[in-house]
C-alpha cells in the first residue's frame, strides 16, 4: 500500500470524522488527490464513507497490527528471532520463503502483512486477504535432526491455533485432515506449510496462517469458493484485539514447535483425534485421478489420515488430496 493511502488509514483509523482539507493540509497535496487515494483504499477492501462538511470516517473502526506490541508480547517465545509487519505483499508465504532462500531471514522470522494481493491456499486456491479484517502470518523455522519426520507438523500447528481460538473464547472449533479449521462446517482458519530440505534431517519451512477475524462489511467475500465464518461472528462481538489473538498465535506456535521438535505428533494424536470433526465418518478422499472412500480413523504419528476401507486401514498422505464427506453422512459439525 502507498506510504499515503496508508498515512490516511492511520488518522481515520481513530474514529471519528477526518476533514479532506486537514489531510490535504498535513500531506501537501490536493484534496482531489486526497479523495484518489480514498478511493483507492477501497480496492484494499476498505469501507470508508463521507459526509459533505465533515469529511471521512472508516464504516468500522480499525486496529493496526503493531510491531512494537507485538514483538513485546513475546518475551520467552525463544524460537521467535525477529516480527516485521508489512502493509500489503502479494503473499507473506511468498516473500518469507524468498527472503530464507536469499539467506536474508534467520529462523524465527515472522512476517504479517495487512493486505495480501495473491494470499495462497492449499491446492492452488487463493487466499483471500482484505485489508487489516484478519490475521495473515508466516514464520520461518529451520529444523535440525528430525527423526521423527516434518510431516506431521502441519497438523501439530492445527491444533496450536485451535489452542490460541479457544484462549480467546471462541469455543466448538474443529480440525479437518490435514490441517483446516472448521466451526459448523464453515472454515475459520487455513494452514499452508511450504517446506525444502530433508523431512528427517534438516531443512527450512515457512508455516503460514491465515485467521478470519472481522469480515463484516467486505464486498469481495463472494471470491471465497468453500463456506466460512469469522471470529467475531462466532464470538458474537466485535472487540477481537488482532494484536492479542497475534502474539497469542506466535506463543502457541513457538510451543508447538519446540514440543514438536522433541517427540513429533506423539503426543498429541489424542488430542488431534478428539478435535476431528471426520472422526468416525463416512468420507471420500478424492485424488488427482481416483477417489476412495472408508470410515475416517484419526491419524497416525506421521500425520497420515487413517481411513478405513474395505475391512483394511489405508494410511493417506496430504499432498494433492482432498477429503470431504460421503453424501450420506450428513452435515458437518463440532
Ligand atoms: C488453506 O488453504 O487452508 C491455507 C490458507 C493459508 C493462508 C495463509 S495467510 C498467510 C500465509 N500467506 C499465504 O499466502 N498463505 C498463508
Amino acid at each position: 500500500m502507498h506510504d499515503v493511502a496508508l498515512y490516511i488509514l492511520k488518522q481515520l483509523s481513530v474514529d471519528r470524522f477526518y476533514s479532506g482539507s486537514q489531510l490535504a493540509r498535513e500531506l501537501d497535496l490536493s484534496r482531489t488527490a486526497i479523495w484518489k487515494h480514498i478511493q483507492m483504499l477501497a480496492v484494499y477492501g476498505v469501507d470508508i464513507y463521507s459526509l459533505p462538511g465533515k469529511g471521512y470516517r472508516l464504516a468500522e473502526p480499525v486496529e493496526l497490527l503493531d510491531q512494537k506490541i507485538i514483538f513485546k508480547g513475546l518475551q520467552g517465545s525463544h524460537l521467535i528471532s525477529g516480527v516485521e509487519v508489512l502493509s500489503s505483499i502479494d503473499s507473506t508465504n511468498r516473500y518469507l520463503w524468498q527472503q530464507a532462500h536469499e539467506g536474508n531471514k534467520p529462523s524465527g522470522s515472522v512476517v504479517f502483512s495487512e493486505f495480501q494481493s495473491a494470499g495462497r491456499g492449499r491446492r492452488g486456491r487463493q487466499w483471500v486477504s482484505p485489508f487489516a479484517k484478519n490475521i495473515y502470518c508466516s514464520l520461518l523455522w529451520r529444523y535440525e535432526n528430525m527423526p521423527h519426520g516434518i510431516g506431521g507438523l502441519s497438523l501439530a500447528i492445527g491444533v496450536a491455533v485451535v489452542d490460541v481460538l479457544e484462549k480467546m473464547g471462541v469455543s466448538g472449533i474443529g480440525l479437518k485432515w490435514p490441517n483446516d479449521l472448521l466451526c459448523g462446517g464453515r472454515k475459520v482458519a487455513g494452514i499452508l506449510l511450504e517446506m525444502s530440505g530433508d523431512p528427517c534431517g534438516s531443512g527450512c519451512v515457512v508455516i503460514g496462517v491465515g485467521i478470519n477475524v472481522d469480515m463484516k462489511g467486505f464486498s469481495g467475500s463472494s471470491a471465497i469458493t468453500q463456506p466460512w465464518t469469522d471470529l467475531v461472528e462466532l464470538k458474537r462481538r466485535s472487540d477481537i484485539s488482532r494484536n492479542e489473538l497475534s502474539i497469542l498465535l506466535l506463543k502457541s506456535i513457538n510451543q508447538a514447535l519446540l514440543n514438536y521438535a522433541r517427540s513429533g505428533l506423539s503426543q498429541l494424536i489424542p488430542r488431534w483425534n478428539e478435535l476431528d470433526v471426520m472422526f468416525g465418518k463416512e468420507v471420500v478422499i478424492q485424488g488427482v485421478n481416483n477417489a476412495l472412500s472408508g470410515v475416517a480413523r484419526g491419524i497416525d504419528e506421521s500425520g497420515a489420515l487413517l481411513l478405513l476401507s474395505n475391512g483394511e486401514i489405508r494410511r493417506i498422505h496430504s499432498g494433492e488430496v482432498s477429503l470431504r464427506l460421503a453424501e450420506n453422512s450428513g452435515d458437518l459439525c463440532c
